[in-house]
């Protein structure tokens, strides 16, 4: 009788362990759950995230995702696959992302404001869809970034002048969008060419700065 109930009670032990573990790995998914947000807000006709499997402890075996040494995500590599539907602040939470690769799709709606939490983020590529809405200027927290190329979109309003804060920014692209107001021309600013802002009707060279109708056009 007294094996019996040891054996009971270490079953139930057991079971309490197991249970524990499993509950303590799903809750370490929230990466995978923040992609796998994405992966439900997208139309993929080409099945390009059809490995995006939310159960698995996490997403760093899923295809065009990469990870590093501590199964952080690192990148999203998803241009050129075919995809529409909107983007989801969900991303936002993926503290080591470096490079987030969404160019030459159809991706519509808005930037969201929580792509500023991306505080690892070297690489914002998101040319080449249909996005629409302002750039955020939350977008100005992203202290690592160097790439940003948002050309051929319809993002509207004002290049957010706290962009020109990132000091480690090389590459901006926006053209081929409907901006409006001045081209910043301070900080990092200082070394884009020209042709990177072009096709935006209502955006002002920076000759014309000062010249009264930097809000006005807006
Ligand atoms: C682009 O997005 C708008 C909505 O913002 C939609 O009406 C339009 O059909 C989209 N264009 C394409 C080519 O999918």
């Amino acid at each position: 009788m007294a094996v019996a109930t040891d054996i009971a009670a270490r079953t139930v032990s057991v079971f309490a362990v197991v249970a524990l573990l499993s509950l303590t790995l799903v809750s370490s998914n929230s990466e995978g759950d923040a992609l796998y947000a994405l992966r439900k807000s997208l139309s993929d006709p080409g099945n390009v995230l059809e490995s995006w499997d939310p159960t698995l402890v996490n997403p760093c075996t899923w295809f065009h995702i990469t990870c590093n040494q501590d199964n952080r995500v690192t990148r999203v590599d998803l241009g050129n696959s075919k995809l529409s539907g909107h983007l989801v602040p969900d991303i936002g939470r993926l503290e080591h992302l470096q490079y987030l690769e969404l160019y030459k799709n159809n991706i519509q709606g808005t930037i969201p404001t929580e792509f500023g939490n991306l505080k690892s983020l070297i690489s914002l590529d998101l040319y080449n869809n249909n996005i629409s809405g302002v750039i955020p200027p939350a977008l100005g927290k992203l202290k690592s970034l160097v790439f940003l190329r948002l050309n051929d979109n319809h993002l509207t309003g004002q290049i957010p002048r706290e962009l020109v804060e990132i000091s480690s920014l090389k590459v901006v692209d926006v053209s081929n969008n409907d901006l409006c107001g001045t081209i910043p021309t301070t900080g990092p600013f200082e070394h884009i060419p020209l042709n990177n802002f072009e096709n935006n009707p209502r955006l002002e060279g920076p000759e014309l700065q000062g010249l009264a109708s930097y809000d006005t056009n807006c």
